[in-house]
């Protein structure tokens, strides 16, 4: 079964408490908190305040998504915010290798993301160091987006990469997932998916993610 990760980007901002009372009854075992600094991406999302407060009201798996430009500056801040797992861009870090060993100091677990023109090939010397990959189905910035259909070649390129690995990283696809396309995401190898739209904006948002659960 998979991880379900529902995006609070796309949360009711005016009332987080009410939308945690229904993740946190929810068969959603992460909670991805996507932030902005609208230099990485065109756009502002939240920051350290939000998270220290969700924290607070959540037992959930924090899994935190910086589309930062300089997210080696944020390690700690983050960690002490309460973020369980923290992913990073590999696109805008200057020493990969050496912000994996840093986001592993402060016993995080370690994610890192590619977008979509970013090819999966970029990951061969960090993929068998890293926790998670955050395959980026969307170019980074906003919710509500189209899944890009050429993310499922990479997920599957990506399960290749790995099979032999005895610790394997999990494969998360970030941007777009439905009900209609979650089954194809899956069957490709994917381990977990984030749903911003599609939880928050669903009719009952506690059965989506019970759906989105259950797809064998
Ligand atoms: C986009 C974010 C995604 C987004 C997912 O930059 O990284 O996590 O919030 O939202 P949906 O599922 O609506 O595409
Ligand atoms: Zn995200």
């Amino acid at each position: 079964m998979p991880i379900i990760a529902p995006s609070l980007l796309s949360a009711n901002f005016l009332n987080l408490s009410q939308d945690f009372e229904m993740l946190n009854k929810s068969e959603a075992e992460w909670v991805h908190l996507d932030i902005m600094d609208g230099i990485f991406v065109p756009n502002l999302s939240f920051g350290v305040p939000i998270v220290e407060q969700c924290r607070k009201i959540s037992s959930k798996i924090f899994d935190v998504h910086l589309m930062i430009s300089n997210p080696d500056n944020y390690i700690s801040v983050f960690k002490n915010a309460g973020a369980d797992n923290l992913t990073i861009h590999i696109e805008v870090v200057p020493n990969i290798l050496q912000s994996i060993e840093e986001i592993k100091k402060h016993n995080l677990k370690v994610g890192i993301a590619i977008s979509p023109d970013t090819t999966v090939d970029s990951l061969k010397d960090v993929i068998d160091k890293i926790d998670l990959i955050c395959v980026m189905s969307v170019y980074p910035g906003f919710g509500g987006q189209k899944f890009i259909e050429n993310t499922i070649s990479k997920i599957k390129d990506l399960k290749n990469m790995i099979s032999s690995f005895a610790k394997k990283p999990l494969i998360e696809i970030d941007g777009g997932v439905t009900m209609e396309n979650a089954p194809y995401i899956l069957a490709a190898g994917a381990d977990v998916l984030v749903a911003g739209n599609t939880v928050f904006k669903s009719k009952d948002p506690m059965q989506t993610i019970k759906l989105l659960k259950n797809i064998s």
